[in-house]
C-alpha cells in the first residue's frame, strides 16, 4: 500500500489519536534514581560535575528518599563513599558500613520504597579499582569473595535487590550462591552484564571518589567496539542466575539494548550514566537545548530500544515534569 492511498500524516493530525498510537511511554515506575551516601551528619555536598546531585549523609538520604517516594520515584540505587578505604574493599563488607547504615535507616522510616545496592569495590579501595590487585591487575577470583561478602551484608541490612557492577567473571553465580546459602533465595540480582569501559563515567568518579589511581578498567569492563561479546556476557549472567540484566552506558549503546531485547527473554535495564546526564545539564545551563524535551526524548529512546527499566539521574526531574 503506498501513497496516495496511504498517508502516514493522517495519524499525526489529531493529538488524541496520536497519543493512542504512541508506541513507547515513560512511566515513573520504570525509573531508578541513583544516590550517593557518605559518612557524617547533615551533609549535603554538591557534586560539581553533576548539577543537582549530592553526596549525602544517612539522615539526608532518608529525607531525600522520602521526597522521591512522595514524587512517585519508588526505586533508588545506593552508592557508598566510605570514610576510610582499604586495599581490597573489605570495608564495604562490614554490617555497619556506610551503605548498610543507609539501607537500615531508610527501611526503618519508609515502607514503600525499593532499595537497590550497587555491589563493587571501586569506591572502597585505596587504588580505586573494582577488586583485589595482584601483580598490577584485578584478580578475578579473589575479588569474587569480597563481592559475595558485600552482597550478604547488604542482604542482612534489608536491601531489596543487589546490582553487581564490577564486571568480574562469575560474580553473579558467586553472589547467587552466597545469597541462597544464607536464606536470601528471593533477593533479586540486577547484573551490570554489558558494562563498557566508558569515558561517560567521568562525572561519577568525582561523585563516588572512585577513579582508578593507576591504569584503567579495560581489563575487566568491555571494549566499546563489541556487541557480540555483550551477548555472551548477558547469556552467562542469565545462566548464573541474574534476574535483570543491564546495559551501560545507554545512549551510545542503544543497539546493544535492542540486540539484548531481541535475543533474550529477560527484563532489561539501561544505565543513563553520569556523562550522559552532565552533558545535558551543561548544554541546558548554557541555554543551548530545551532540557525538558531533550530528557524526555533521551529516556524515550532508551525505552524504545528495548529497555524496561532506566537508571537515571534525571529521575527526580522527570517526576516533576511527567
Ligand atoms: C562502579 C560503578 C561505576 C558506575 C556505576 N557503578 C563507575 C565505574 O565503573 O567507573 C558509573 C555510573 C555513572 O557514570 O553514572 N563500578
Amino acid at each position: 500500500m503506498s501513497f496516495p492511498k496511504t498517508r502516514l500524516r493522517r495519524l499525526r493530525k489529531n493529538p488524541i489519536l496520536q497519543k493512542m498510537v504512541t508506541e513507547t511511554t515513560i512511566s515513573l515506575d520504570d525509573l531508578i534514581m541513583p544516590l550517593f551516601v557518605c559518612s557524617g551528619s547533615k551533609v549535603k555536598k554538591p557534586i560539581g560535575s553533576m548539577p543537582g546531585n549530592y553526596q549525602m549523609s544517612v539522615d539526608n538520604i532518608v529525607d531525600e528518599c522520602k521526597q522521591l517516594v512522595d514524587k512517585g520515584i519508588k526505586a533508588v540505587l545506593l552508592f557508598g563513599i566510605p570514610a576510610h578505604k582499604d586495599e581490597t574493599g573489605m570495608v564495604a563488607t562490614s554490617d555497619d558500613a556506610i551503605v548498610q547504615q543507609a539501607i537500615k535507616a531508610v527501611k526503618k522510616e519508609i515502607s514503600d520504597i525499593f532499595l537497590i545496592a550497587d555491589i563493587c569495590n571501586c569506591e572502597y579501595t585505596t587504588h580505586g579499582h573494582c577488586g583485589t590487585i595482584v601483580n598490577g591487575d584485578v584478580d578475578n577470583d579473589l575479588t569474587l569473595e569480597t563481592l559475595a561478602l558485600q552482597a550478604l551484608s547488604f542482604a542482612r541490612a534489608g536491601v531489596d535487590m543487589v546490582a553487581p557492577s564490577d564486571m568480574m567473571d562469575g560474580r553473579v553465580g558467586r553472589i547467587r550462591l552466597a545469597l541462597d546459602d544464607h536464606g536470601f533465595s528471593y533477593l533479586p540480582i540486577m547484573s551490570y552484564s554489558a558494562k563498557y569501559a566508558s569515558a561517560f563515567y567521568g562525572p561519577f568518579r568525582e561523585a563516588a571518589e572512585s577513579a582508578p589511581k593507576f591504569g584503567n578498567r579495560s581489563s575487566y569492563q568491555m571494549n566499546p567496539a563489541n556487541s557480540d561479546e555483550a551477548m555472551r556476557e548477558i547469556a552467562l549472567d542469565i545462566e548464573e542466575g541474574a534476574d535483570i540484566i543491564m546495559v551501560k552506558p545507554a545512549l551510545s549503546y542503544l543497539d546493544v539494548i535492542r540486540r539484548a531485547k531481541d535475543e533474550f527473554n529477560i527484563p532489561i535495564a539501561a544505565y543513563n550514566v553520569s556523562g550522559e546526564f552532565s552533558m545535558v545539564k551543561a548544554a541546558a545551563e548554557k541555554g543551548w537545548i530545551d532540557e525538558k524535551r531533550i530528557v524526555r526524548e533521551i529516556l524515550t529512546s532508551i525505552k524504545r530500544a528495548g529497555s524496561d527499566i532506566i537508571l537515571t539521574y534525571h529521575a527526580r526531574d522527570m517526576a516533576e515534569w511527567l
